[in-house]
């Protein structure tokens, strides 16, 4: 994985002669100094503009000199220049004399990363290097690729693999075409272990007397890359180092202003800004904070639904709340109590706006399936708000947690065997990929509940359409809260061309054949 946090060492900051120090330059300069950049220079631009006039130039390297100080930056040059014409960028400018120092070329020639970045200073660290990838070109040979992060490793030295914590030591250390005795910080190597134990991409190897930490909670910091503002709840992807786990922000603890450091209460981070907050992993992540190790405790979030890099982050410490939290496993399985009831476990999930039809339809199926010695179960959104959600409104971030409850609800449900029909509006495209993360391939059926906004509108039965109309109710899906229609349901049911009665037909159809089967099956 390359972010910004594994790769970058200087900053280059631009700024126009003619604008000096702008909000955006000190935002540039506080990312920088986040990915733990320690050196900058600034490159002042459009010299010629300002008829290269040196107090121009002394009155903004001043104010960026400042702001470098605050943030711990330190090795600032600044060099004034022209784009245009060359001048000071690879040749000494004949109109700035008064300028003693090189020209940016040769600034950055010139630069030599030292070893004051994070992670790269204390030469004594101990040896961690996280599996890129598992080489197997046969049964005779099994490798742990990957770069080592941290320390050094040695043929012979006692390691042990993370999140499990197992025990072996380094067999051999292939490097290129050859073999070594060792292998320091920065290198791409192969190792093998010797007992064999079980290692996937994505743990991480350590020298066996200095363990990593593991953890499913963070404190960390990020940056926010996306147009769609962060939704505390959302479910995204988190890739750190080489590992993928699924997580949730938890919490926004502060905003930083861009200018001042300031921490600002904030219900959301938008495109560029930078804030504090809990991070929950579906998984424990193995780990070092990013202050040891840029490679292992830098991040990245991804949007499941467009796949674009949301976030890139930071991990300051573990939060201690689950390290003694366990899954335990328990004698009497989910399959066992499927069999006892003669079924397939599964979940129907049907989403569509308000009075599509989905109670109507998970009504009719509910009936279907229990006459026919089905153990159901129906959650719908009117009621389980009732209950378990019934703090909660229809913000976005109130419906992503009420969609997050009542998917881990459904995911308990058909752990104990039930078949679990769920009706909720569930308009975010996300939420509804989390909810299908949360089964088994084959447990879980997306159905699209459609009708028009006029059709649904137009039925009307709880008078809901009228009040969002006339403003009396806010964020009414449809209305002025979105709907993302599913790209690719499992199936589509047209409510208005079709009777309840002919879509549980077609639902029903489609479930005995893949999905949960009637009584007498399994
Ligand atoms: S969801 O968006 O979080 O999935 P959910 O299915 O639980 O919504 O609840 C939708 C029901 O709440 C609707 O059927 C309607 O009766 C009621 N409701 C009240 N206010 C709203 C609103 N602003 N938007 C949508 N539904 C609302």
């Amino acid at each position: 994985m390359a972010t910004a946090a594994s790769t970058a060492r200087l900053a280059v900051v631009l700024v126009d002669a003619q604008r000096g120090v702008v909000p955006q330059t000190a935002r540039h300069m506080r990312i920088s100094a986040l990915f733990g950049v320690r050196s900058a220079v600034l490159a002042v631009n459009k010299m010629e503009l300002v008829q290269w006039d040196r107090s121009v130039f002394e009155a903004i390297r001043v104010r960026f000199r400042e702001i470098a100080h605050e943030l711990g930056v330190s090795g600032v040059g600044a060099i004034p220049l022209s784009a245009l014409t060359g001048d000071n960028l690879t040749r000494p400018a004949e109109d700035a004399p008064w300028h003693e120092g090189p020209t940016l070329l040769s600034h950055l020639e010139a630069f030599d990363p030292g070893e004051s970045a994070p992670g790269e200073s204390a030469s004594g660290q101990p040896f961690r290097m996280a599996v890129q990838y598992v080489n197997r070109p046969s049964h005779h040979f099994r490798g742990y690729c990957g770069r080592v992060a941290a320390g050094t490793v040695a043929v012979g030295d006692a390691v042990r693999v993370w999140p499990a914590g197992t025990e072996s030591r380094v067999e051999s250390i292939a490097f290129g075409e050859g073999f070594r005795d060792r292998a320091r910080r920065g290198d791409s190597v192969t190792l093998t272990l010797a007992p064999e134990v079980d290692v996937v991409r994505g743990d991480l190897l350590a020298a066996a007397d200095a363990p990593i930490e593991v953890s499913d909670q963070f404190r960390g910091r990020l940056v926010w890359m996306d147009g769609q503002p962060l939704a505390v709840g959302r479910s995204y992807v988190m890739k750190a180092h080489t590992r993928e786990v699924d997580a949730t922000v938890t919490r926004i603890r502060h905003r930083l202003d861009p200018l001042t450091g300031q921490e600002l209460a904030a219900p959301t981070l938008r495109l560029n800004d930078l804030g504090t907050v809990n991070l929950a992993a579906s998984r424990p992540l193995p780990f070092a904070p990013f202050e040891e190790s840029r490679e292992l405790g830098g991040f990245i979030l991804i949007d499941r639904t467009t796949n674009a890099t949301a976030a890139a982050g930071i991990i300051d410490h573990p939060l201690r709340r689950a390290a003694n939290l366990e899954w335990q496993d328990f004698d009497v399985s989910k399959r066992v109590r499927a069999r006892m009831k003669l079924q397939r476990p599964h979940c129907v999930w049907l989403t569509g706006l308000s009075a599509s039809g989905k109670t109507t339809i998970a009504n009719l199926l509910d009936r279907r399936l229990t006459s026919g010695g089905g153990h159901t179960y129906v959650l719908d959104g009117d009621n389980v708000r009732h209950g378990l959600c019934r703090d909660l409104g229809f913000t976005e971030a109130d419906r992503v947690e009420n969609i997050r409850r009542v998917a881990e609800v459904a995911r308990l449900m058909v752990d104990a065997g039930l078949i679990v029909i769920v009706a909720f509006i569930s308009p975010f495209r996300s939420e509804r990929a989390f909810a299908r993360s949360l089964f088994e391939p084959g447990e879980f059926t997306e159905v699209f509940v459609d009708a028009s906004l006029e059709a649904c509108s137009g039925r009307d039965p709880k008078g809901l359409y009228a009040k969002a109309l006339r403003g009396e109710i806010a964020n009414f899906t449809g209305v002025d809260s979105p709907y993302e229609r599913p790209e690719d349901p499992d199936i589509r049911l047209d409510t208005e061309r079709l009777t309840p009665e002919e879509c549980v037909e077609m639902l029903a159809e489609l479930l005995d054949r893949g999905g949960p089967a009637s009584a007498g099956d399994g």
